[in-house]
């Protein structure tokens, strides 16, 4: 699984031949320049959603379901889901979050809407579970994620997202799951693994986060084409003989015929 925000990323996840492919509120930093997710909004999620979807064909589209757009009823919750599907397309959402979203997720599957939970770190959190750490850790910790894992396949999550958690707590969660748990910072044991499109690609120009790898480096690539086309076009290489000669024609100005020579 990775990230896709738009309609070309979601065209060449489709020909790398990845399967699933998450919308996520992560478009905050890499596509909106936000600090975290927070600001995210049901209409930037749709937006995003509907232009993935018009670029894929086989891969399963799930859309986050951003901030405040699910946490303060499992009506809301219904509303905002039901936009993410009907307007954006998408087959599934995601949502963070353990015991206290089981009334939500109840709500959505019984909705027939098929729902991706996330645990450990989850980012909309970020200033109540003060800041980016690796979750877990504690023994307290562990079995209260082990335990809301439990709950959350009980619920009817089809799978679940284990975000920055050792990888023992990680692969004890997948043992004793039957849903798959899908890592991003968790260690290799979990039955599937999501990356930032982003981090994955080398455009995250300012931070990659160490449970990253860079399989590729398109920032670079991406600014060195820009910087090879503004000289060439500062210098007068481009455009050239080639990419012009099919505008060379005489132009009809009514009174005045110009000559290519005349019209430059
Ligand atoms: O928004 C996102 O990209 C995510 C992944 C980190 C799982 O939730």
């Amino acid at each position: 699984m990775v990230t896709a925000y738009d309609y070309t990323s979601a065209l060449l996840v489709e020909r790398a031949g990845i399967p699933i492919i998450l919308v996520g509120d992560s478009m905050a930093q890499g596509m909106l320049g936000f600090e975290d997710t927070l600001p995210v909004t049901v209409d930037d999620m749709v937006r995003h959603t509907a232009a993935v979807v018009r670029g894929t064909r086989s891969a399963f589209v799930i859309a986050d379901m951003p901030f405040m757009s699910y946490q303060a009823s499992p009506e809301d919750a219904l509303r905002n889901a039901g936009r993410l599907l009907k307007e954006g397309g998408a087959q599934a959402v995601k949502l963070e979050g353990g015991r206290v979203v089981l009334p939500t997720i109840r709500a959505l599957t019984g909705a027939g809407i098929a729902v991706m939970a996330h645990l450990g770190l989850t980012p909309q959190s970020v200033h109540s579970l003060g800041g980016y750490g690796i979750q877990g850790r504690s023994s307290g910790a562990a079995r209260t994620l082990v335990d809301d894992a439990l709950a959350l396949e009980e619920a009817g999550a089809f799978a679940v997202v284990l975000e920055l958690v050792p990888a023992e707590l990680a692969a004890e969660v997948t043992r004793v799951l039957t849903i798959p748990t899908i890592g991003i910072g968790a260690g290799p044991s979990c039955d599937g693994q999501v990356q930032v499109w982003h981090d994955l690609l080398g455009l995250s120009l300012e931070f990659t986060p160490r449970h990253a790898a860079r399989f590729a480096e398109v920032g670079e690539a991406i600014q060195d084409a820009l910087e090879r086309y503004a000289a060439d076009v500062r210098e007068g290489r481009f455009p050239t003989d080639a990419q012009t000669s099919h505008l060379r024609e005489p132009v009809d100005l009514g009174s005045r015929t110009l000559s290519p020579e005349a019209a430059g």
